[in-house]
């Protein structure tokens, strides 16, 4: 007969991942499912303050499985946070999204209050868990979570790095007709108008992207990538979706993964580009840990007058999240 060895039950345990996505509206059902389909972990709860909307959504996911042959597990729950204790990983996408005419920092008011309530709630049953702010706008809900949870900034990091570069990535290779799989790029700033591409750290195959496309023409996607979530919300009269889940869920892999992925992260930073007591847009190394190291880049004078203006503005929006005292 075979015995039970404990010791065997708590190795198991650890291999056990638990992600929590907050907010199951457009782009958090988005990411649970990939998610789920991708069996980034093995159970995915969708929390949302909706009554029976995350509910809704984490069965409908669950029923595509036999379908798309996965065996991950997605739960929901209506604002029952012991659902999400001892989590791995947090994305929080609670709060409103832009209608056409706001611009994300319109948010910040109703979108402050709900990320800092959440956050806490997340911290409570998920001490350890590494959080990814998604709410906008972005840099400054990422302070807030920073501030609301307490715990250290290598745990607390925003999503948008990974999204404008996947666009402008997606944009070069309608450009130059090749696969996206090979164009490779960083992108830094806050997540707005004022994100810094780096076309001296785009490479297209191992190319210089500068060898293989014009500079107006590369200006031009560059100016379009800025503007790439308006582009949508003029489209759709909401901000976008399957892009920014399926950028959240790449970030979550590779927490869970312990990847040491290199991506463009919201960090904060310490010095770091020489700026101090910030979240921007920074590459990174995201592994188990969360935030692992920040990559400093040896940017040139234009680059640098780029970030300091990026800087600025989300510097600007702070500064309104400050004055408003939700944080006391
Ligand atoms: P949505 O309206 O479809 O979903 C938001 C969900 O949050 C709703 O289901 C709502 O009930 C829920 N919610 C509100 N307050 C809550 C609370 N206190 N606790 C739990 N759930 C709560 O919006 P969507 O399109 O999913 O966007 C979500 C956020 O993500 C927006 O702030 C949007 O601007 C932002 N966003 C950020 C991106 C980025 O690159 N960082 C990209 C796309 C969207
Ligand atoms: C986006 O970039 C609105 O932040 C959202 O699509």
């Amino acid at each position: 007969m075979l015995k039970f060895d404990p010791k065997i039950k708590s190795q198991f345990k650890s291999l056990h991942m638990k992600v929590t996505v907050v907010g199951a509206g457009n782009v958090g059902a988005t990411c649970a499912d990939v998610l789920a389909q991708r069996e980034i972990a093995n159970e995915i709860v969708l929390l949302d303050i909706k009554e029976g909307f995350a509910e809704g959504k984490a069965l409908d996911i669950w029923e595509t499985s036999p379908i798309n042959l996965y065996d991950s597990r997605t739960v929901g729950s209506t604002n029952d946070y012991s659902k999400t204790a001892d989590s791995d990983v947090v994305v929080i996408t609670s709060g409103l999204p832009r209608k056409p005419g706001m611009s994300r920092d319109d948010l910040i008011a109703t979108n402050a209050g709900i990320v800092k309530s959440v956050t806490e709630q997340v911290v409570k049953y998920s001490p350890n868990a590494k959080i990814v702010i998604v709410s906008n706008p972005l840099d400054v809900m990422t302070y807030c979570a920073f501030l609301a949870a307490k715990v250290d900034s290598s745990k607390v990091f925003g999503m948008a790095g990974v999204l404008d570069t996947a666009r402008y990535r997606s944009f070069l290779a309608l450009e130059l007709n090749v696969s996206p799989k090979d164009i490779q790029a960083v992108l830094m700033g806050g997540h707005g108008d004022t994100m810094v591409p780096l076309p001296r750290y785009t490479t297209v195959g191992g190319i210089p992207v500068t060898e293989l496309i014009s500079e107006d023409k590369l200006n031009d996607i560059i100016e379009r990538t800025k503007f790439g979530g308006g582009e949508i919300v003029k489209l759709l009269g909401t901000s976008a979706w399957y892009a920014p889940g399926a950028a959240a869920a790449q970030m979550v892999e590779a927490i869970v993964r312990d990847q040491k992925r290199i991506f463009p992260v919201c960090a904060w930073l310490q010095g770091e580009y020489g700026m101090k007591d910030i979240y921007l847009g920074v590459p990174v190394v995201l592994g188990k840990n969360g935030i692992e190291k920040i990559i400093e880049l040896d940017l040139n004078a234009e680059e640098k007058a780029l970030l300091e203006e990026s800087a600025v503005a989300v510097r600007g929006v702070m500064k309104v999240l400050d004055d408003m005292n939700v944080m006391s």
